[in-house]
């Protein structure tokens, strides 16, 4: 879960930030337990806007003069520049990236880089920095949500274009149900995903305020702008309470519920994936380049990526009852076990995102067998209801429609017969019913507005468009 792979090389010296009090410096085994620096260098671009929207607010309100918020600005693009090629050095009393930054600006603006801190804490630095960070990573994985989107809308456009369109068995109970449309399938699954997106954007909308200016807990005797600062970072609003601002982490538990919620998305079409891909059902076949082989069974084409889909959503939901058990005992208002926050977070963002890009891929490169699907599709026993329906159209209540059809359908597997020539048999059935049983017929029967036959799909495939446009528009 800890990304050790983050810019930065290590030294052993240097004094902890908060030194002054203590006679002593921090133990070995308090620095290995509490350090948050192996995870939350990630942050580092992060907390150089945050701190860089604080100087110029230190600037604007006077409390640091414009040479002196020069000279860190100065510093700041200087550690941006090592922290991007990867020769930032740090330290052994580097706790986090907060204080690893701060440091080094120190080191290199001198006095001017001492006046950085002023009028803020780390606690609603830590808190603005995740939220900057959170703005954007989210944003990236609503759009690899919106490019599975688009996978799964072009591959239903091209089996409705096929003739006939390709269908598939529905089913309920994994038992084969009623013909459905494969198009109406793939859909069913877009829709879910664009509620994603709208679930991420809807928090980050309720997450868009600064905490940068709450300090420890308490804001600040100097007159420092928190609107300033926050306007500087693109954030809606600042805070309104200084308590509240340092301590909320519920944006980060809506996070981690959304990213819980693709989770589950994923590991249904995992799981889909997994059967379809099967022998047994043999509806789809993957691209070798999505399916991995079996290093003793020489045959054996797997389909990690789906299983693994299925398998990431148990920690993704971990990683929110995680959170959310941190979150519940802490009185107000920041404390250290907040910093809890951060690995299930970026663990959550980095598995989602790439689950997402994979299972696209997987998608967009299938070959569906549609000869398999269509046998399937165009069983005799998916018509059931069908015929049920058309008893109802002459005048018949719809349970004793449904009992005449269960009996001819128990006397037909009794007796071996098929159940057309059962049905064109039937006193209250006769040939007309029976020709429901011609392929496409009964799919092409269902007209109600939503539903999975070919009369509805041009309205759904243009819906389906009009709202992944409204995503597109909405992450732009
Ligand atoms: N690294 C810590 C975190 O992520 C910051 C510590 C802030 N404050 C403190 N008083 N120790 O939460």
């Amino acid at each position: 879960m800890v990304d050790r792979d983050l810019p930065g090389r290590e030294v052993a010296d240097g004094a902890a930030l908060w030194h002054g009090r203590f006679e002593s410096g921090p133990s070995r085994d308090l620095m290995d337990f509490t350090e948050s620096i192996s995870f939350d260098r990630r942050l580092w671009a992060d907390d150089i806007e945050g701190s860089r929207a604080h100087v110029q607010m230190l600037a604007h309100v006077g409390l640091m003069s414009a040479g002196d918020a020069e000279a860190v600005m100065l510093a700041l693009g200087a550690v941006h520049a090592e922290m991007a090629a990867g020769d930032f050095v740090f330290v052994a009393t580097d706790e986090d990236i907060h204080t690893a930054i701060e440091r080094r600006v120190t080191q290199i603006a001198g006095e001017p880089g001492a006046r950085l801190h002023t009028g803020r804490s780390r606690n609603d630095q830590v808190a603005t920095a995740l939220r900057l960070w959170s703005r954007r990573e989210m944003r990236s994985v609503a759009a690899a949500a919106l490019s599975l989107v688009d996978v799964l809308a072009a591959r239903a456009d091209e089996a409705d274009s096929a003739e006939p369109p390709v269908a598939v068995p529905g089913y309920t109970h994994l038992q084969r149900a009623q013909p459905v449309l494969l198009s109406h399938h793939l859909r069913a699954h877009a829709w879910a995903l664009l509620r994603d997106i709208d679930r991420i954007q809807d928090a980050l909308e309720r997450a868009d305020v600064s905490p940068l200016g709450a300090g420890a807990l308490a804001g600040s005797s100097l007159p420092i702008d928190p609107s300033f600062s926050a306007a500087q970072m693109g954030f809606a609003a600042p805070f309104a309470n200084s308590l509240d601002a340092v301590s909320d982490r519920d944006h980060v538990a809506e996070y981690l519920f959304a990213l819980s919620l693709i989770g589950v998305h994923l590991s249904r079409i995992g799981e889909e994936w997994v059967l379809w891909t099967s022998e047994e059902f043999g509806f789809a076949v993957l691209d070798d380049a999505y399916a991995t082989g079996s290093s003793m069974l020489p045959q054996k084409k797997n389909a990690d990526i789906a299983e693994l889909a299925r398998g990431k959503a148990g920690r993704l939901i971990g990683n929110l009852a995680g959170l959310l058990a941190t979150l519940k005992g802490l009185p107000l208002a920041y404390n250290r076990d907040l910093q809890e926050d951060k690995e299930p977070l970026f663990d959550s963002v980095d598995q989602v995102r790439r689950g997402l890009v994979a299972v696209a891929g997987m998608i967009a490169t299938a070959r569906f067998v549609t000869t398999k699907m269509h046998d399937a599709a165009n069983a005799e026993s998916l018509v059931a209801t069908d015929i049920a329906e058309w008893l109802v159209e002459r005048g018949m209540p719809f349970r004793e429609a449904h009992a005449v059809v269960g009996k001819v359908v128990r006397d037909a597997l009794s007796s071996g017969t098929s159940m057309v020539q059962a049905v064109a048999a039937h006193p209250q059935l006769g040939p007309e019913a029976a020709a429901l049983f011609g392929e496409g017929v009964a799919l092409g029967r269902r007209l109600s507005p939503g539903a999975a036959g070919p009369r509805a799909q041009p309205a759904q495939r243009v819906l389906l468009a009009t709202a992944a446009e409204a995503a597109r528009r909405s992450l732009m």
